[in-house]
């Protein structure tokens, strides 16, 4: 099979990782990439919608059998229609059921209309409606952009001045252009987040395990939020009935949702959901794996993922049974001075060759490129190192003992990735 993977992200290189060790695999190429992307696959120019009209060409010419959308933007701009309609395979939901992460009001809608078990929200298109309304509650406030706004669209705010300052932010200065033309007003909620992603062909749903991100940048939870700063799975937090809990709550009625407005679901559904006081509430929906979600999930699958890309975009996955490694794995991501705020790119890479080529521990690129004989920065997450453990300390430990290795200019990362867990775990 020749495979095309859209992406050029630390998920998009754990996941053509994992497809190159299907044995049904014979070329990969990558739209977008990195430097280590570029170690197993072929790199070629990133998508440009809303035509796709260069990689429809290519994935002709090539004979790819699989395309396989990594970021949500491309999923969002119908690339998945597009291929759909010239007969090419892809793994990925169309551009109607990829509104549930391109439109948070299109969510919530879904999530009330389910019986999904979410915070309240309203939703406000005038801000003066807005700021009244933010007038009757309390702090924190939950302001949240109903486009895709890469990440940033949402805001806590501590104080009504902060809520006051987004609502205008968004509803009169746009600052997330046409995403910021909606707004919605949510219920704080309060409690650990999960991650809980599933494989959907339509109808069948067919969950991966659980996993925990970090997304503010600084250790303790502290400062703005991030793509992502590290994940580990499993997690404790999540016992074998909760997850059932979640699949039944929240994945489920979901889809069977989406198909009562005639939307087919196929790819990965990601519930991210906050585990409060009174149980599971669904916090939002991402159309796509996680990133560094994925990180940590991939090397647990033993599964073959082509098999089940396959079998979900040809309806198929009640003939798919996944199997897990034991083990844990934890990934911490490694970031370029300033970010998320502003930071400088290019700075050389040092000490990847040390990280031992045993199995048990992997370097997922993300920012990175090629720059002569070197490997440099370019992006404000830059790589994320991967481990495997009999448990989570285990994991944990070895991550750290690891990424000591890895050095580049202004580099930072948390130090406390996984810490909740072995909290929970009794061990400090
Ligand atoms: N880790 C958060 C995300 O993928 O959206």
């Amino acid at each position: 099979m020749n495979v095309l993977v859209i992406g050029s992200g630390g998920r998009e290189h754990c996941l053509i990782w994992k497809i190159a060790q299907s044995p049904d695999v014979e070329n990969i190429y990558c739209a977008g990439g990195n430097a280590g992307i570029a170690q197993l696959a072929e790199i070629i120019p990133p998508p440009v919608g809303p035509d796709f009209f260069a990689l429809v060409n290519f994935a002709k010419k090539e004979a790819i059998d699989l395309t396989v959308v990594g970021p949500e933007n491309p999923l969002a701009e119908g690339i998945v229609d597009i291929f759909d309609g010239e007969g090419l395979a892809v793994f990925g939901p169309s551009q109607q059921a990829a509104q549930i992460e391109s439109s948070k009001v299109f969510a919530k809608e879904i999530m009330l209309e389910a019986g999904i078990p979410t915070g309240w929200a309203e939703i406000f298109t005038s801000s003066n409606e807005a700021i009244s309304y933010l007038k009757s509650l309390k702090p924190p406030y939950v302001i949240k952009a109903d486009g895709l706004a890469a990440g940033k669209g949402v805001i806590i705010a501590h104080s009504f001045e902060e809520a006051k300052a987004q609502v205008e932010a968004n509803l009169e200065r746009l600052v997330f252009g046409e995403a910021s033309r909606k707004i919605l007003i949510e219920e704080f909620l309060s409690g650990e987040e999960v991650s809980l992603l599933a494989f959907i062909d339509g109808e069948n749903v067919v969950p991966m395990v659980p996993s925990q991100d970090h997304k503010p940048v600084y250790d303790g939870d502290t400062g703005p939020n991030t793509g992502g700063m590290g994940a580990y799975s499993t997690t404790p937090l999540i016992t074998r009935s909760l997850n059932s809990q979640i699949i039944q709550s929240v994945l489920v009625p979901a889809v069977r949702e989406l198909r009562k407005r005639g939307i087919e679901y196929r790819g990965v559904l990601y519930a991210g959901v906050i585990i409060t006081e009174d149980g599971p509430k669904a916090l939002e929906f991402n159309c796509r794996f996680g990133d560094p979600e994925t990180q940590v999930i991939l090397p647990r699958l033993q599964t073959d993922l082509v098999e089940v890309l396959v079998a979900t975009v040809e309806e198929r996955l009640y003939e798919v049974a996944l199997e897990w490694h034991p083990e844990s794995a934890v990934c911490v991501i490694a970031a370029s001075g300033g970010y998320p705020g502003p930071y400088e790119k290019g700075k050389p890479i040092h000490g990847l060759e040390k990280i031992p080529q045993e199995g048990r521990a992997f370097v997922f690129h993300a920012g990175t490129k090629v720059e002569g004989d070197k490997i440099v920065t370019n992006g404000g997450r830059v790589l994320g190192l991967t481990t495997l453990g009999a448990t989570l300390r285990e994991a944990i430990d070895r991550n750290y003992e690891l990424l000591r290795n890895i050095h580049f200019d202004k580099m930072h990362f948390r130090t406390d990735i996984g810490h909740k867990a072995l909290r929970r775990l009794g061990e400090p």
